[in-house]
């Protein structure tokens, strides 16, 4: 964890946004995966990581405001559970590194709550069922109007202190970059014609869990990268194909990293796929260099359409004017989804909280556009922010035959091209980047990306012909 002060101040910030009321943090849970005792990963919650670091389940916190303190709710373990699990240090203990000085039984949250009930109670909107009933019993809400509950003011000060990374918590997302980047390379180096998906899925996964942390989600590796959240690992690497591997490591604090890497099966790219990888590599490489504060994120998801619908029409796949073309949205056809979003303790970060809330505000409404309507971040850039860049190209044969189907874009989509990369599958690159005082900057150590540097590691290491 991060020492007490950091703790400290950032509840101290709390305190200078909402200035009076409680404020209730609830921590997660285990969950059973098959029965109660065969429990999921246990996975804190973020928020709840960045204002109390403590690490373990079943705890809650409360902040008041008015009389100045933060209290940690949770039980000693019983010497039966220090029998099968282990001793841990006291709760007091934990809540001391962290700056809280005072420490309850879980049953005393009720209480307080009880005897506080006429003042402000403000809660995150929750995400598993078991907080939302915690909080309907807790605060005596009707179970289905919990979340709209919940507390816009406490949700946009969480957002406003999370979005903006600090030092140490840039170190963080480099290791957590640099761990995910391992994964990359060994992925790039060890795929062979042949292989089934999940050898290289495991490798990866391996890679993360070796590290001392784990997965900050789940590994796409897959030879059908047209389907953009593939997580089936089943099928056999052959010769001609692309493999898109989006994964990344979160470290033992929680930080995420997010990149994505798409390699030939092959030692090479056929010209093909090499014309394509170079359009979605010039889109990712000419929005990094545009980066800067001030700079409105959803300007760089159309700057990355509009070099797609450029490169596209030289290619022959697309015809007509390519500004119309990106006014109307066509490229939703080859890009369906956003250029980006925030990272951070989530993948996602604060996704939870409500993406209107992280990537948009007043007077910039996320539109109804296919493809647009995916963009999690569309909001001004600050310095502090770190986000990914990860533009794509698919071709997804079910998409293109409806489209053509309805004979949407036809003036703009040259179907009868389209139809000969049905089998092309998709290409996405994806870094994690800072946006500094005067621009960015590309987290950890560079992970290959042209195809002369893709290529070289899937030679170096004898990928097949
Ligand atoms: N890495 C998957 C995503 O950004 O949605
Ligand atoms: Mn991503």
């Amino acid at each position: 964890m991060f020492s007490k002060n950091t703790y400290n101040q950032r509840r101290q910030q709390l305190k200078n946004d909402l200035y009076s009321g409680l404020l209730l943090f609830l921590g997660n849970d285990e969950t059973g995966m098959n029965y109660a005792d065969n429990v999921y990963h246990f996975r804190q919650d973020s928020t709840f990581l960045y204002y109390f670091g403590l690490d373990q389940p079943n705890l809650t916190a409360l902040v008041d405001l008015d009389e100045g303190k933060s209290i940690i709710f949770g039980d000693e373990l019983s010497v039966e559970y220090i029998v099968w699990m282990g001793p841990q240090p006291t709760i007091a203990q934990q809540a001391a590194e962290v700056g809280v000085l005072t420490t309850l039984p879980a049953k005393e949250l009720s209480n307080y709550l009880e005897k506080n009930k006429n003042r402000p109670i403000h809660y995150l909107p929750p995400y598993r069922a078991k907080h939302s009933i915690k909080l309907h019993q807790l605060l005596d809400i009707p179970l289905d109007k919990v979340a709209e509950n919940a507390s816009a003011e406490l949700i946009q000060s969480v957002v406003k202190q999370r979005s903006i990374k600090t030092a140490e918590e840039i170190v963080e997302m480099e290791k957590a970059v640099n761990v995910t980047g391992q994964m990359h390379t060994t992925a790039m180096k060890m795929a062979r014609s042949g292989m089934i998906e999940a050898e290289l899925a495991g490798a990866v996964e391996g890679i993360a869990v070796g590290s001392g942390g784990n997965l900050a989600y789940p590994v796409i590796m897959t030879v059908n990268g047209q389907t953009l959240h593939n997580h089936y690992h089943g099928n056999t690497l052959e010769e001609g194909q692309l493999v898109l591997g989006d994964y990344g490591a979160e470290t033992t604090m929680h930080y995420a990293g997010d990149i994505t890497r798409t390699f030939p099966v092959a030692q090479k790219f056929t010209s093909r796929q090499k014309d394509i990888y170079n359009l979605v590599l010039k889109a990712e490489e000419d929005c990094i260099a545009a980066l800067r504060p001030g700079v409105l994120y959803r300007d760089m998801h159309l700057k990355s359409a509009k070099i797609i619908l450029d490169g596209l029409k030289d290619l022959g796949l697309t015809q007509g004017n390519m500004d119309d073309a990106l006014e109307a949205g066509a490229y939703g056809l080859f890009f369906p989804h956003g250029l980006g979003h925030q990272i951070g303790l989530d993948v996602h970060d604060m996704e939870n909280l409500g993406e209107n809330y992280v990537g948009y505000r007043q007077g910039l409404e996320r539109s109804k556009l296919f493809g647009l309507k995916s963009l999690r971040l569309a909001k001004e850039l600050q310095a502090g922010y770190v986000l990914t860049v990860e533009p794509g190209i698919y071709f997804i044969p079910e998409l293109i035959d409806l489209w053509r189907a309805e004979g949407r874009y036809k003036e703009f989509i040259n179907y009868d091209k389209v139809e000969t990369y049905k089998d092309f599958s998709g290409v996405r690159i994806e870094d994690n980047v800072l946006i500094t005082e005067t621009g960015y900057r590309v987290l950890g150590n560079p992970i290959p990306k042209t195809v002369e540097e893709v290529e070289e590691l899937r030679n170096a290491q004898g990928g097949t012909m």
